[in-house]
């Protein structure tokens, strides 16, 4: 393999929304699509399924998002065998339920260890793979966050941070902050509901909205280095797709929800001095949500 040959990749793509990106991906893709995934009997299972299908640009890489040894393996490996990464898809992700009682979804847990765990995975273990791959991304490079409905600001009623999550200078140091302040307040129990943390899907919907507004600051960060051309990074929703996550109570399939972060992940190369958009964006059904100003939240 040519040792400047393109490559993708995709965390927590076992199964799900990620398995599904793959899918997608690996025809519009000139380059290796890697499935990663923390599991290898899950992950080289899912290789094997996709490659049968004929998706034979397809391979397994085991990275586990909260394990930052296997991120730099992983890392180290698309370096020696591509020299550099053209597509990140930050995928992984997870949501803590109470065990189930009766039918239907269980309740939300907002336990400290939940808190704890929901951060370390969606918003520590995407910050992790951000660190290790970053320096490693080829110009024209596309990153996408794979974020939720639930990270919009109309869940947030704390203020103080919702006014720092939106400020213009927001640094990705003070985000991994409130992501700790967070966790700190949880101690308590409650997940910080009484200040004013979001209340319905908790731990979970706090750590989407870190990640989008990271999301925009890394953006940003990107454009900053001069050194670097044409790097977009975008956090979406996939909408409320039936998974494993949600115990598949989601109204929509694997194959609608993998279809917009597939769109940002080809986005094409920014042309004629006009970059490619959207940038820094979050974007819900390939449309810009304005989630600056709270929009893109759902009824429940
Ligand atoms: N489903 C929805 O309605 C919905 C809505 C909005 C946003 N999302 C987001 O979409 C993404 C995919 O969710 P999904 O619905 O496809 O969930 P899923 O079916 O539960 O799949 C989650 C994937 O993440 C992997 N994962 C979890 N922790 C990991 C870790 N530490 N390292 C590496 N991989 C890890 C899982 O691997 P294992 O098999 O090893 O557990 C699995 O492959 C998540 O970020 C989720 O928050 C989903």
């Amino acid at each position: 393999m040519a040792a400047n040959s393109r490559a993708a990749l995709v965390t927590g793509a076992n199964k799900g929304i990620g398995l599904e990106i793959v899918r997608q991906l690996s025809p519009k893709f000139q380059g290796t699509v890697y499935l990663t995934a923390r599991d290898v009997g899950r992950g080289q299972e899912a290789e094997k399924k996709l490659q049968g299908d004929g998706l034979k640009n397809v391979k397994f890489l085991q990275m586990d998002v909260n394990d930052k040894k296997s991120i730099e393996k992983a890392r180290d490996f698309i370096k020696e065998k591509h020299g550099g990464l053209d597509v990140l898809i930050n995928n992984a992700g997870i949501l803590k339920f109470v065990p189930a009682t009766g039918p239907g979804l269980p309740a939300i847990d907002r336990s400290f260890e939940a808190v704890k765990d929901t951060i370390a995975t969606n918003v520590t273990g995407v910050l992790d793979v951000c660190n290790a791959f970053f320096p490693i991304l080829r110009d024209h490079a596309r990153i996408v966050n794979v974020s939720s409905e639930l990270g919009s600001l109309a869940y947030l009623k704390n203020e103080e941070v919702k006014k720092l999550l939106t400020k213009g200078d927001l640094t990705v140091k003070e985000v991994e902050q409130a992501a700790a302040d967070y966790i700190k307040i949880s101690e308590k129990g409650n997940a910080g509901i009484d200040l004013g943390y979001p209340e319905q899907f908790g731990p979970y919907g706090m750590s989407k909205i870190l990640l989008n507004a990271v999301s925009r600051v890394q953006q940003r960060d990107l454009d900053q280095d001069k050194t670097r051309t044409d790097l977009v990074v975008n956090s979406c929703t996939p909408g409320y797709v039936a998974t494993d996550l949600n115990n598949n109570s989601g109204h929509r399939t694997v194959q609608q929800g993998a279809d917009t972060p597939v769109y940002l992940a080809t986005l094409p190369p920014s042309s004629g001095g006009k970059p490619v958009e959207p940038r820094g964006e979050y974007v819900d059904e390939r449309k810009v949500v304005n989630w600056l100003a709270g929009d893109g939240w759902v009824q429940m």
